[in-house]
Parts: structure tokens; sequence; C-alpha cells
């Protein structure tokens, strides 16, 4: 029997061959070391995303449900129904898909002047240029953060993901920046507080939210906060970076969407698809539960390998193959059932007009290879850097 280690060199390296192993030999395999399973079929993370036994109530990622360095704070992730569903329907209409419409010229403009900035110059980082600085300053947008004070929080998510060799999971540097993150949102609440302020955002809906009768604390609402912009802030750069250059790798497909930029919506998904930057999001099972002949007992960890199930091949057609033209039913690169994304609409709007703006002005680009950086860590893969050149 073959063995899967989330922290091994070989996972890190390149983490697919071995997904692919165990969706064949062990699609509920048990690491015995974190007393967790790991869930690598599609069919079986999107049907447990929904199942009640799978709490994220001790927490979602690695360094909480496996090494346990990572305390777990209350936010919107961490909570189970009913108390989830209270909060997630108090907040979820400033993400609906309707709330985009009136935030797509900001993303625009924001994406423009990044651009403006760049093109002359010839070559720029798709990452620390553009993805990164724009959706710091979206999710500040969509939530009700000052977007001047974007480059700020960026840096702060920027250290919290940080890891280090030797280290198994978050750093101590990490998680400093994580109390300075909160540090940030308490003052902000405070000085809504003060200002008396009734903007219909996200903010704002926190400190009205009720629970019981209750209202948050201001460490709470930086909790949730700080959830929203590291989920919002993160993720996406590396999602985009990888959709220019699975691109660049594809010239054809390229050629497709600067031709016919409708086509846009469609690429951006297929390009998240193929290459999830979250390794696998976690739950603890509240009672014993059976899966394809094995017991996952009680108080036991849960890993869904998000970037597994979106390549396996009982779901998808030539899973491996790269493909614009593809037309899935579901895919899993936002979670699904309880905890899907909150932002998907966010993420599939930023990443359509990003991509619309950059391939007008630059239809034709190489990757500087030797210069391009990848970040390789347990929890999330994908290029740190990714230097083009035009
Ligand atoms: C390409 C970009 C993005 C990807 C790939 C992504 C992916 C995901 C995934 C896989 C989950 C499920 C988590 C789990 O299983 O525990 C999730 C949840 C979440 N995402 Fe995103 N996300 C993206 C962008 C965003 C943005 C832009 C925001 C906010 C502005 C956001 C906010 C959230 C929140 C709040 C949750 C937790 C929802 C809940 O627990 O009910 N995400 N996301």
């Amino acid at each position: 029997m073959f063995e899967y280690d989330p922290f091994s060199d070989e996972v890190m390296q390149d983490p697919h061959p071995i997904y692919k192993r165990l969706r064949a030999e062990a699609p509920v395999y048990y690491i015995e070391k974190y007393d967790a399973w790991a869930l690598s079929r599609f069919k079986d993370i999107w049907d447990c995303s929904s199942h009640k036994a799978f709490s994220a109530a001790r927490g979602t990622t690695s360094s909480q449900v496996l090494t346990k360095v990572q305390p777990v704070t209350p936010m919107l992730n961490t909570m189970d129904p009913p108390d989830h569903t209270k909060l997630r329907t108090a907040i979820r209409p400033r993400f609906a898909r309707a709330a985009m419409a009136g935030m797509e010229p900001t993303v625009r403009s924001i994406v423009t002047e990044c651009l403006d900035k760049v093109v002359d110059r010839g070559r720029f980082d798709v990452i620390g240029d553009l993805a990164g600085k724009l959706s710091v300053k979206v999710t500040c947008l969509a939530v009700g953060i000052p977007v001047e004070d974007g480059d700020r929080l960026s840096d702060l998510v920027w250290r919290f993901f940080g890891r280090e060799p030797g280290v198994d999971g978050m750093t101590p540097d990490g998680l400093a920046a994580a109390q300075e993150l909160t540090d940030y949102f308490v003052q902000l609440v405070a000085d809504r507080d003060r200002s008396g302020s009734d903007d219909d955002d996200v903010v704002n809906a926190l400190r009205n939210f009720e629970l019981d009768g209750e209202r948050f604390s201001p460490e709470d609402i930086a909790s949730h906060l700080t959830l929203l912009i590291i989920g919002g802030s993160e993720t996406f750069p590396k999602t985009f970076a990888n959709a220019i250059y699975r691109l660049w790798e594809h010239p054809g497909q390229r050629r497709q969407l600067v031709a016919d930029p409708s086509a846009i919506d469609a690429a951006f998904l297929e390009s998240v698809r193929y290459d999830m930057p979250t390794q696998f999001l976690c739950r603890t099972l509240t009672e014993d539960v059976e899966l394809r002949g094995k017991t996952m007992k009680k108080d036991s960890g849960i890993l869904f390998l998000y970037p597994s199930a979106n390549r396996d091949e009982e779901e998808f057609e030539n899973p491996d193959v790269f493909d614009i033209a593809r037309k899935p039913q579901r895919i899993l690169s936002f979670g699904a059932g309880t905890h899907a994304c909150l932002g998907l609409f966010v993420a599939k709007m930023e990443g359509r007009v990003c991509l619309e703006e950059t391939l007008a002005r630059i239809p034709e680009y190489e990757v500087d290879v030797e210069k391009l950086k990848r970040l390789r860590t347990e929890f999330v893969q994908g290029f740190a850097s990714l230097p083009i050149c035009f």
C-alpha cells in the first residue's frame, strides 16, 4: 500500500499522480498520524459537503485540524448550522449575482489602472502587479473595508499564508499577522461605532447581526472580516495566474478567446477546475460515518481533496486535458453544500473582467519561465510570482 502524507515533498512537488492513485486505490484513505480521512472522489466530497456529521466547528485548515497549531476563532466557515445558516443568510445578499453589476465598472477601472502602469514596460508580474492588488481591493469593495488600506492588508494576508521549511503548517510570523489583522478590524469597528455609520455593507451587517438576541463583540466581527479578506484575496491571484499560464501553454485556445471574448467566463472556470490552488479543506466528524465500506469514526478529521475531485475521471471526460470549451455540470473549486464559496460571483466577475482587459491589451505574451516562482505548501499551491513579457 502506498502512503499519502499531505506534507510530503512528493505531494508538494506535484500532487496529481498521488491523487490519481488515491482515487483508484484508496478513495477513503486513513492518515494515522493525524487521525484523519482523505476523500479524493468528486461524488464523495460533493455529497459529504452537505452531510450534517461533517462539522466545520473545529476548523477547516490543515493548521487547525491536522497540526492543531492554529486556534479556531468564530468565523462563518467554522460555524455549523443552524447558526451558520442565520449568519450566511444575513450577509449573502451583498455577494449575490445582482450586486455584482454595480461593482463591475469599479473593478474594471482598478484593472485598467494596474495595466496602465505596466504595459509600456513590456513585462510585469501577473500576481504582484495585477491580480494580487486587484483581489484585495475588490474584496474591500465587496465587504465595505476602505479600499486605500488594500496594500497593507495584502501584506498581512501574504504573511498569514507564509510557510517555512521544517515547520508543518502556520509559522509564528503567520500567527502574528493573524493578530495584526484582528487589531486592524477591531479598530475599523470602533471607528464605525464612533461615526454611527449606517452604510449598507457587510461590515455593518455584521455589526447589526444578532444571534439569540446577542450582538457580536468587536473581536468576533474582526474574526469574520479576517475570513472574508483572506478568502477573498488569497485564492484569486493564484487562480488568475494559473489561467494566464495555461493560456500561454495553449496559444490556440488563447487566440480563440482573443477573437471571441464571450468564451472568457467558461475559460476562467476551466482554469479553476484544472488548477485549484487550495489542496484541501477539513471537517471533523460528529458521528461515525460509513463510506465505501470504511467506517470513519466520530472525532476523526476529514480532508476534502478538492483538486483531486476536479480531475476525477468518473466526473469529467479527459480530466487531465485543459479545454476551455468544456461545459461541466458542476465543479468543486468553490466547494459545495453548506460552506460553498460565498464569494463565487465576486470571483467569477473579477476573473472575467481581468481576463477581458488583459487579453484585449496583451493578446500575445510569453511566460518568463526562468523567473517564475512557485509556492508549494501542504495547503495552498500555485505561483507566488508569474512574470510575463510581451
Ligand atoms: C477564485 C477565487 C476563489 C476560490 C477558488 C474560492 C474557493 C472557496 C472554497 C473551496 C470554499 C469552501 C470552503 C470549505 O470547504 O470549507 C470557499 C468558501 C468561502 N469563500 Fe471563497 N473562493 C474564492 C473567492 C472568494 C471571494 C472573492 C470571497 C469573498 C469576497 C470568498 C469568500 C468565501 C467565504 C466567506 C467562504 C466560506 C463560506 C461559508 O463557510 O459559508 N471567496 N471559497
